[in-house]
């Protein structure tokens, strides 16, 4: 359909119809006995009479070819107008095949490799009648007691924006009309959602706007730039405003600044928060306040079904408004061929051929197995499959590793780490849970112990179980819970080789299991294949080479705590440390644990030769940085080379460290491959206090590595022509 069809489209609809098309409910409202229904927020606002909403335009939560050809046709039959619905879920990471978590996603560093979680994500999904997918959820990350970190692919702004453009490609391809297993990507939770205070969720978000641009928007720019399609607001306050209610944030900043001409649809009850935030009186103000910001669509409360028409026929707000927001939402139904094929990819035959297929659980398995982290090995890993093992722990058999926002995920199709590690094993291994994830009794842990006795060598299967992270599960203790410390410790008192494996959606405190431990796999939750995955890496068929993408803290207390960091005016280890007063704690060291970037490998990797090719960086010029890399094990390997840049003298304080560039590498044993970087001017800017994006002439450090605390480093200056210094 052309434009100017859809023009003549909204000129025929009457108020109601536009307050409809720019509402969004579950599929309960619209069609009796519709099936398949995911809920996945309150129900509190919606206490309007249903025939209210039966009309709304769009749909969340529900799946299923034939459940979703059903709605949309009895939908059309009885719509005056015949504008399909757009279906749209949470398809966060995989639909039926369930790939790692996106925390778990970031830690591959395989842009190539998320983008094929996202494109069979999207097929999957296609095929079942989805069109849109509420992902990617790009919120930069820094405090792991917020239990939606594991939606995030970390902490840092660039590799954030790396993935989200990998996981837009993936999700929608090159034409969403003629390619039908393709789904409109929503980038989420626009903005800054992942900075709530304490950690706690929909909390309070404040921070500078300088803040905000520098390292939370980037990577909303990258996924815009790819194409996303549409926009989720946050249930967060910006400057004091919540997010949906805000007309800096959505007209100014992202229609105007940042080019975004697609749909915004608000989270999940947002409109109406804004009576609780405080910044609106009744729904009729929240209407107001969340159109006039320029919000398209409302999701899942009645604020713009009730009031849109009455706040045009008072005069309040003009019908060009809604017509604004209705022509976008039109446009992405054309996109989507859906005024030509309103049941687009809703196949039920494809449906059974392609939800799980050999090659989908193959990719599956694969990333996860390139997702976990090997965080310790005092040379215990690899196990051999003739040793006599045994399995203990609350995960040990659970298939309760998909995380918590897989929600068309099936733990009947998920492989559990014992029938991962059986395939792999001569003799099967004593299985034992040893606790549960919250309790213990003594008759688990006596029969855990026993098992331990009796075996070559013990694998742990720990973490927490998928409602302790994701949305609103947030903690203010970040360890294993008391049960499953107590089974590490009864365990480590038979001093056998001891293997802990985490299943787990944040960077945990990890007392009483690193140094109790002799090698530490973190897997996070890896989804279908997870056992497979699991047994993979602990048996070395396949190599770990999964780095961090989010600081393992030390202890709570020190959260958030992040590689890209400030030195301080104090900077403790420029200080005399028989010097009270330098910026540390008393009680724990300044950085994490584990930093950004960090994971170990079977083999070894030497960093040698870091040569820049010159001194000075000309105005437009590259500077390129080469480094060879050795595999100096006796097994081939992956390695994510590392390479970040600092800013001596900045017009504001510039960061420690930032990443500016990566690449990994596949190494034969004994083979050595030069890595080359270029670090150009883009590299170099950043936003100065008056929110300028440019860089300074001056001295800069650039320094690679195999993570963000240990690399090597180089120096030179960027001299522009006639400039010296910031200006
Ligand atoms: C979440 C969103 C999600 C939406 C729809 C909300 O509660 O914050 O991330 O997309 O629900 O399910």
């Amino acid at each position: 359909m052309n434009e100017t069809k859809l023009h003549d489209l909204i000129e025929k609809m009457t108020l109601e119809e536009k307050a409809a098309q720019m509402s969004q409910v579950v599929s309960s409202f619209i069609h009796k006995g519709s099936s398949d229904e995911k809920i996945t927020g309150p129900f509190a606002g919606m206490e309007v009479a249903n025939e209210d909403m039966t009309g709304s335009g769009s749909v969340l939560g529900a799946t299923g070819a034939d459940n979703l050809r059903t709605i949309q046709k009895a939908y059309l039959e009885r719509s005056r107008l015949g504008i399909p619905l757009l279906f749209m879920a949470d398809v966060i990471h995989g639909y039926k095949t369930v790939f790692p978590v996106p925390l778990a996603l970031g830690c591959t560093w395989d842009p190539k490799a998320v983008e094929e979680s996202a494109a069979i994500a999207a097929k999957e999904s296609a095929a079942a009648g989805l069109h849109v997918t509420f992902s990617p959820m790009v919120d930069l990350v820094r405090d792991p007691r917020w239990g939606r970190v594991m939606e995030s692919t970390g902490e840092d702004p660039y590799l954030n924006g790396v993935l989200a453009r990998a996981l837009v490609r993936g999700y929608q391809g090159d034409d969403l009309k003629n390619d039908q297993s393709k789904l409109a990507a929503c980038v989420k939770h626009f903005a800054a959602y992942g900075a709530p205070e304490g950690g706690r969720d929909y909390n309070t978000v404040d921070m500078s706007r300088r803040q905000l641009m520098e390292y939370y928007l980037p990577a909303y720019e990258a996924a815009l730039d790819e194409g996303a399609e549409l926009v989720m607001t946050a249930f967060n306050t910006v400057e004091g405003i919540p997010a949906t209610s805000n007309k800096w944030l959505m007209r100014d900043l992202l229609r105007k600044e940042m080019g975004f001409d697609g749909v915004l649809i608000s989270d999940w009850g947002a409109v109406q928060e804004a009576i609780p935030h405080g910044v609106a009186a009744d729904n009729r103000d929240a209407a107001l306040k969340a159109v006039t910001a320029g919000l398209d669509i409302e999701m899942m409360t009645p604020c713009y079904v009730q009031h849109l028409k009455t706040l045009v026929e008072e005069n309040v707000i003009s019908e060009a408004l809604l017509d604004e927001a209705v022509l976008r939402i039109l446009k992405l139904k054309n996109k989507l061929g859906l005024f030509e094929n309103p049941y687009r990819g809703a196949d039920t035959e494809l449906e059974e051929t392609v939800m799980l297929s050999e090659t989908h659980r193959k990719a599956a398995r694969e990333t996860a197995a390139k997702s976990c982290v090997l965080l310790k090995n005092e040379g215990v890993l690899p196990l051999r499959k003739s040793q006599n093992v045994a399995l203990i722990g609350p995960f040990a058999e659970s298939t309760d590793l998909m995380g918590p926002w897989s929600i068309f995920g099936e733990e009947k199709d998920v492989v559990s780490v014992r029938t991962g590690m059986t395939e792999k094993l001569d003799t099967e291994p004593a299985v034992e849970k040893g606790c549960d994830i919250e309790a213990v009794l003594p008759e688990q842990l006596e029969a855990a112990v026993e098992a331990a006795k009796q075996a070559e060598v013990v694998v742990l299967a720990l973490g927490e179980h998928s409602e302790m992270s994701g949305e609103a599960g947030s903690r203010t203790n970040i360890k294993l819970p008391d049960a499953q410390l107590q089974l590490v410790a009864e365990v480590k008192k038979l001093g056998k080789p001891l293997v802990t494996v985490l299943f787990n959606g944040r960077p945990l405190d990890l007392h009483g299991v690193v140094d109790e431990s002799n090698a530490v796999l973190e897997a996070w939750y890896p989804g279908t294949e997870a056992g497979h995955a699991v047994a993979d890496l602990l048996f070395g068929d396949t190599n770990p080479s999964g780095k961090l993408t989010m600081s393992f803290p030390h202890n709570v207390g020190q959260v958030p705590v992040y590689y890209n960091s400030f030195n301080t005016g104090r900077p403790k280890d420029q200080i005399d440390p028989e010097d009270r007063f330098a910026s540390k704690y008393l009680d724990a060291p300044n950085g994490p644990l584990f930093p950004f970037g960090f994971g170990l490998s079977y083999t070894t990797f030497t960093y040698s030769s870091l040569a820049l090719s010159s001194e000075v960086m000309e105005e437009n010029g590259t500077i390129r940085v080469s480094v060879n890399v050795q595999n100096t094990g006796a097994v081939a390997g992956e390695e994510t080379v590392q390479m970040y840049v600092r800013d001596l003298v900045g017009e504001v304080v510039r960061p420690v460290k930032e990443l500016k560039g990566f690449s990994k590498i596949h190494l034969e044993p004994g083979e050595t491959k030069q890595v080359v970087f270029e670090v150009d001017e883009e590299s170099l800017k950043y936003h100065h206090s008056d929110l300028t994006y440019t860089c300074d002439a001056g001295e800069f450090i650039v320094s690679v590595g195999p993570d963000s605390r240990n690399t090597e480093e180089g120096r030179f200056s960027y001299s522009p022509a006639g400039r010296s210094g910031q200006e």
